[in-house]
């Protein structure tokens, strides 16, 4: 039987990295957001078990994995994908049902979705699960233990640390307030996936950092978020892309002071990593609401932008310490 592997590059041929040269090439890559406590928990058990093809697991939450031609980073951590050997990918009921059929001790479930109907049912309950997921993964995360508490964050980074756990709070609610005004579909989309991304964020501040460590001003935060977001959208979509763009240029400045910090640091690629994990996404932020923008904004909205830039850079002054 073979065994198990990672990769988090994915080359058109998806061969690992470095691989010496009697490796041999992955059947199946097993796609999973190691971002998610849910899905961390159940790839540790399938790495546990052994396979009737060599399988390759790649965590799509890792900014250095490249996505398979065709799809994005986001779009594999929306749903649980498989690449098969082939290049083929498969998402939803039909990637258990092939990583299933993998594991022999597991092929009875997949012989179960060769029944007419049974991959339909599989697909619907996997969707209704989606729905459901954020608040499971934030059950799970208070389950698992908190790396911050165990005073792995270095001393004079905890109240960055803090300033983040503000900062993911408040993104969280600028969303929800875009979405509490807008009707324009493609804003409404937009805001959504955002929303997504920003709550994962939390998710992974909120791992390390033990209750007492966060932020305490939470309330604050969240009202400042909201209003960011739903008083621009009542201008239009241009303004809310405009603040976006404004924001997650000032995040992006804020983590990579940390990210700069912590480089030739022992002990801390795991919080470093995390960093650069979610600057990659705000980045991707940035670019998408500034493209979406469109030309150079008029000087009210200009003056918007400064203020929220301005009123950023005071909220992490204060979130350092409270
Ligand atoms: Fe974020
Ligand atoms: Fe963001």
């Amino acid at each position: 039987m073979p065994a198990n592997h990672d990769s988090q590059r994915l080359p058109a041929s998806v061969t690992p990295p470095a691989a010496p040269a009697a490796q041999p090439a992955p059947g199946l890559t097993v796609l999973y957001d190691g971002s998610c406590p849910l899905c961390r928990r159940e790839i540790a058990l399938y790495r546990g078990l052994q396979a009737s093809q060599p399988l390759c697991f790649a965590d799509v939450s890792d900014p250095a994995m490249v996505p398979p031609a065709g799809t994005s980073a986001q779009a594999l951590r929306a749903r649980f994908h498989v690449r098969h050997a082939d290049g083929r990918l498969d998402s939803g009921a039909r990637a258990f049902l092939a990583l299933w059929a993998a594991l022999p001790g597991w092929r009875w479930l997949a012989r179960l979705g060769a029944i007419p109907g049974v991959p339909a049912l599989m697909e619907g309950t996997y969707r209704a699960f989606l729905r459901v997921r954020p608040a499971l993964q934030r059950a799970a995360a208070r389950l698992e233990p908190r790396p911050g508490a165990a005073g792995r964050i270095p001393p004079d980074l905890l109240g960055e640390l803090r300033s983040d756990h503000a900062g993911e709070t408040g993104a969280v609610m600028i969303y929800r307030g875009v979405l509490a005004v807008a009707r324009d579909p493609a804003l409404r989309d937009f805001a959504a996936r955002h929303q997504a991304t920003e709550q994962r964020h939390l998710a992974l501040v909120e791992d390390w950092l033990a209750p007492p460590q966060r932020s305490r001003l939470l309330g604050p935060w969240r009202v400042a978020g909201w209003l960011t977001g739903a008083l621009p959208a009542l201008c239009g979509a241009r303004a809310v892309y405009a603040t976006i763009a404004a924001v997650e240029t000032f995040v992006d400045h804020h983590y990579q002071q940390q990210i700069d910090r912590l480089e030739d640091r022992a002990g801390h690629d795991d919080l470093r990593q995390m960093l650069i994990a979610c600057q990659a996404d705000e980045r991707h932020h940035r670019d998408e609401a500034a493209a979406l923008a469109g030309p150079p904004p008029g000087p009210l909205l200009r003056a918007w932008c400064a203020l929220v830039g301005a009123g950023s850079s005071a909220a992490v002054v204060v979130a350092r310490r409270f």
